[in-house]
């Protein structure tokens, strides 16, 4: 079943999902402007997608643009979207050649119609690729993605094409923005901070956590696989007791 976590963690985690946290500061100890370290981390990005076939790691979602992160300045906003746009444009040739398909998940109705189109192309340039899912988190949040599914089955009911009734724990992630992924198997956090800040809320119920130090920009290919490894070392349950 798609939605179902990995059961053979021996294999190492099929989803993992990555909360990229740090390029503030990173940029900061560096005196320079925090938008010098999200274009750092966004070349990291590259590096962790290459390393994730070695891995075993099918899935990878990275939490790109949080819908608390147009709390932030207007500057680092316009930065953020200039650079996801950028970041589109340049990528998507490589991407696609390298067998990565990629999607977006999270609310597009707030973002620039230019940025909106360049997502729509990638997805539809990468939709034959299949190496490794790239899912992009990008204006999203847990419960945001949570309320607008509830609004769609409410609608599929108050229509008459579900019953309420029927509505179980397998209905509701059919109609969340990652209804076509796998739950994710392990989350990292990077930076030090040990919160989910509303990623995968309801994706995440059974996942493995790892809160590192290190700052995004600084993350790499053997940081992964480390983790990996000690993901495969663990027993997991999923609320039963070991054989
Ligand atoms: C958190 O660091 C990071 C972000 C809000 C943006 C993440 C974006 C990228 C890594 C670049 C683009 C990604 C893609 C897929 C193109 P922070 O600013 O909260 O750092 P701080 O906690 O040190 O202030």
């Amino acid at each position: 079943m798609l939605n179902s976590p990995n059961t053979a963690p021996e294999q190492g985690p099929r989803h993992v999902a990555i909360i990229m946290d740090g390029n503030g500061r990173w940029a900061q100890a560096r005196g320079r402007p925090r938008l010098f370290g999200h274009h750092a981390g966004a070349r990291r990005v590259r590096e962790v997608v290459e390393a994730c076939p070695k891995l075993g790691v099918k899935y990878l979602t990275v939490f790109a643009f949080s819908t608390e992160n147009w709390k932030r300045t207007q500057a680092e906003v316009a930065g953020l979207m200039s650079l996801f746009r950028r970041y589109i444009t340049k990528e998507t040739r490589t991407l696609k050649e390298n067998g990565i398909r990629v999607r977006f998940i999270g609310d597009r109705v707030r973002l620039d119609s230019k940025l909106t189109a360049l997502m729509d192309t990638l997805e539809e340039e990468t939709k034959d690729n299949d190496l490794v899912h790239l899912t992009v988190a990008l204006n999203y949040g847990g419960r945001d993605e949570v309320a607008r599914a509830t609004k769609r089955l409410a609608r599929d009911v108050a229509e008459g094409r579900l019953r309420a009734e029927d509505v179980d724990e397998e209905t509701l992630p059919k109609y969340l923005d990652t209804h076509v992924l796998p739950d994710p198997d392990l989350v990292i956090r990077t930076s030090g901070e040990a919160r989910i800040s509303n990623f995968l809320l309801w994706q995440s119920a059974y996942a493995e956590y790892e809160f590192i130090d290190t700052l995004w920009p600084d993350f790499t290919a053997a940081e992964l696989e480390r983790l990996c490894r000690s993901y495969g070392s663990r027993d997991r349950r999923f609320g039963a007791v070991s054989a």
